[in-house]
């Protein structure tokens, strides 16, 4: 990188003049290049996150998506509703080394964790096996919750004898809280009561609702022990229904669990902005192809996999003042004059609300110590800390780099469109970590 001046503040706050195109040589860059070169930017530093949901499918388009994911992330929770789906540990260590194959020559260090598709011919020994081939949770789909469940769980008591050998094995028990059968607003809630039952009946086991979606869920997740935990999306933050059907349909915001109305977004976001470590950071990015997405019977999924970091970072700086209380941090963020408060509306998705992103906080290039920010601690806490906690995993070592560069979202990754095409986000975000 050709840079003509760089402060790095012991906060990791850095200022940067670059002259010139950067080199990415060493680093995956979620976003494009900036348009315009030359001119002076803030750099955040945060440790390198982790997604504890994401599609990867498989196939042609596995590697690319593995590798949209690996710029932004080091570790990532790799669902299994896969065609066959992933559930022996025979397939999963084959999913495992085609994802491991599909990690390009540049990108930098990716550890998948493997899930299986639970299933009632899980016995002790195929859990063991399981376990012994380095899953790290078991997913439970309700039969016809969702894209590819058609042979997911009847009657959650089927699978008992392997949520048993899980607790045994240390293995997560990871849920899409819905049923089916309920009316599509009101599956979530309607799934709690299994939740509640599966958490008495296995004192020991750890579980994970996936991709909470309402005020109910939030609610009965805190209620719950600390060994249950919930992930919340990018997108379960930033959209109400009224961004998928309020005005004209808006298929690229359709995913289960469906968004739902401001009281629900709401109760996320404050169970995010709380700092409470039971929620933390699943993207459940699922990319489907355009034509799959804008037809008669479209697939439910939004693909966030390039945009996750650059949104939440807009969303914590928004919504993290200095004045804020973030469980992470206590205290009036001093230096917190980033960006002048602009960047995307809460209102996401309705094209509206963009900042012009033109050299907001060029101050930051003129020395002094300057204070880490609220809102970095409370992103890097709900996207590189809890989750690794619950997972009992170590922290990662590594760092991104949030670079206040506008950039416009493309079209189109790989034939399919994704969240935020076509707008203009304010953050890049590049991994410093070596290459594996
Ligand atoms: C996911 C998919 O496409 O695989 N779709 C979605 O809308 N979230 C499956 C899932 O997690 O429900
Ligand atoms: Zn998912």
């Amino acid at each position: 990188m050709n840079l003509e001046s760089l402060t790095l503040y012991e906060s990791g706050i850095e200022a940067i003049t670059r002259h010139g195109a950067p080199s990415v040589a060493a680093a995956a860059v979620v976003s494009p290049e900036p348009k315009v070169q030359g001119d002076t930017f803030e750099v955040y530093r945060l440790r390198t996150p982790d997604d504890f949901h994401v599609h990867l499918r498989q196939g042609q388009s596995l590697a690319a998506y593995t590798q949209d994911v690996a710029a932004g992330f080091a570790r990532a929770l790799v669902m299994p509703n896969t065609l066959p789906p992933v559930a022996t540990a025979e397939g999963l260590e084959q999913y495992r080394t085609q994802i491991d194959a599909g990690l390009g020559v540049h990108t930098p260090g990716f550890l998948p964790l493997m899930s299986f598709k639970l299933a009632p011919r899980h016995d002790a020994a195929a859990v063991a096996s399981l376990a012994a081939a380095g899953a790290t949770a078991g997913k439970l789909y309700p039969a016809g919750v969702t894209t590819n469940s058609e042979d997911g769980v009847q009657s959650i008591e089927s699978i008992f004898p392997a949520l048993d050998a899980m607790q045994e094995h240390g293995i997560v028990l990871c849920i899409h809280g819905e049923a089916p059968d309920a009316f599509c607003l009101e599956r979530e809630t309607a799934f709690l009561s299994k939740l509640e039952t599966i958490v008495a009946r296995f004192p020991r086991l750890r579980v994970v609702l996936e991709h909470l979606s309402t005020a109910d869920a939030v609610r009965a997740v805190r209620d719950l022990p600390s060994r249950v935990a919930a992930t919340i999306t990018v997108h379960h933050l930033l959209l109400t229904l009224d961004d998928l059907i309020g005005g004209e349909l808006r298929p690229h915001h359709f995913c289960k669990p469906v968004v739902k109305t401001p009281a629900d977004r709401a109760m996320l976001r404050e169970a995010v902005l709380n700092g409470e470590p039971k929620f933390f950071f699943g993207s459940d990015s699922a990319p489907h192809t355009r034509e799959h997405k804008e037809c008669d019977c479209g697939c439910a999924g939004l693909y966030t996999a390039p945009v996750a970091l650059p949104l939440l970072a807009e969303f914590f700086e928004q919504h993290v003042g200095p004045g804020t209380a973030v469980g992470t941090g206590t205290g009036a963020g001093g230096g917190h004059a980033v960006g002048g408060g602009n960047g995307h509306s809460s209102d996401h998705g309705n094209g509206n609300g963009h900042g012009s992103g033109e050299g907001a906080a060029v101050e930051f290039g003129s020395g002094g110590q300057v204070r880490r920010p609220e809102w970095i601690e409370a992103m890097e806490a709900f996207v590189s800390r809890y989750g690794a906690q619950f997972y009992q995993l170590p922290l990662n070592s590594g760092h991104v780099r949030l670079e206040r560069q506008p950039w416009t979202v493309p079209a189109e990754y790989h034939g399919v469109v994704p969240f935020c095409a076509g707008e203009e986000l304010q953050f890049r975000v590049i991994r410093e970590d070596e290459r594996s």
